[in-house]
C-alpha cells in the first residue's frame, strides 16, 4: 500500500509499505521508527494510505490517526521474520546516508557477528504503526469516467457513508 506521511513544513512524502496485519482497530505496518516515514509519524502521528488494484478497477483509501503497536505485537511479528530480514533491520539506518554500498556489506557483517548463533532480538527502534481509520473511501471504475466513490467516515456513534461525484 501506499504511505504518505507529513513533515514539519506540511511536505507529504509517500512510499510503500507492506500491510502486515488488519481488524477493527486498524491497519499496521513495520518500519523504522528512525526512517523519515518514522520521524514524520512520530511528530505527526496522522497517515494516509492509498491501495489499487488495476486489473480490477478499485481503489481503496484510508485515513486517520497513527499510534504505535505494542511491543508484544512487534516482537512477535519481527521473530517471524527471516533471520537474515532481522539481520538487515539491525545493520540499516533507513532513510540515512550511505556513503557506499560496502559500507552496507560492512554492517551485515558487524550485525551477523554480534548475534552469530544466537537469537536476533527485534531492535529497539524496528516496530509498527496502525492506521486507526477515520475515513475509507471505496473507488470503483466505470464506463467514461463515471466511477461509484463511497466514503465512508467515522464519527461518535459509527460510520457515516455518502457518495462522492467522481
Ligand atoms: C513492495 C515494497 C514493499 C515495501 N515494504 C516496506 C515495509 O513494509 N516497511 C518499510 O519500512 N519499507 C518498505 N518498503 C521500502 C519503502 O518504500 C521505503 O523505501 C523505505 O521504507 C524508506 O522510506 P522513508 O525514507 O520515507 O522512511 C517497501 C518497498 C516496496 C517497493
Amino acid at each position: 500500500m501506499t504511505l504518505a506521511t507529513v513533515d514539519d513544513a506540511g511536505h507529504p512524502s509517500a512510499r510503500i509499505v507492506l500491510l502486515k496485519d488488519v481488524d477493527a482497530r486498524g491497519f499496521v505496518f513495520y518500519t523504522n521508527y528512525e526512517s523519515r516515514k518514522g520521524r514524520e509519524l512520530l511528530a505527526h502521528p496522522w497517515a494516509a494510505l492509498c491501495f489499487h488494484w488495476q486489473p480490477m478497477e478499485r481503489q481503496v483509501r484510508v485515513e486517520g490517526p497513527v499510534e504505535r503497536v505494542s511491543a508484544a505485537e512487534a516482537d512477535a511479528y519481527f521473530a517471524s521474520r527471516a533471520r537474515m530480514s532481522r539481520i538487515g533491520a539491525w545493520a540499516s539506518r533507513q532513510s540515512a546516508t550511505l556513503e557506499s554500498d560496502a559500507e552496507l556489506r560492512q554492517r551485515v557483517q558487524e550485525v551477523e557477528a554480534r548475534f552469530a548463533g544466537g537469537d536476533v532480538p527485534r531492535p529497539p527502534n524496528w516496530s509498527g504503526f496502525r492506521v486507526a481509520p477515520q475515513r475509507i473511501e471505496f473507488w470503483r471504475g466505470r464506463p467514461y469516467r463515471l466511477h461509484e466513490r463511497l466514503l465512508y467516515e467515522r464519527d461518535d456513534t459509527g460510520w457515516r457513508v455518502r457518495r462522492l461525484f467522481p
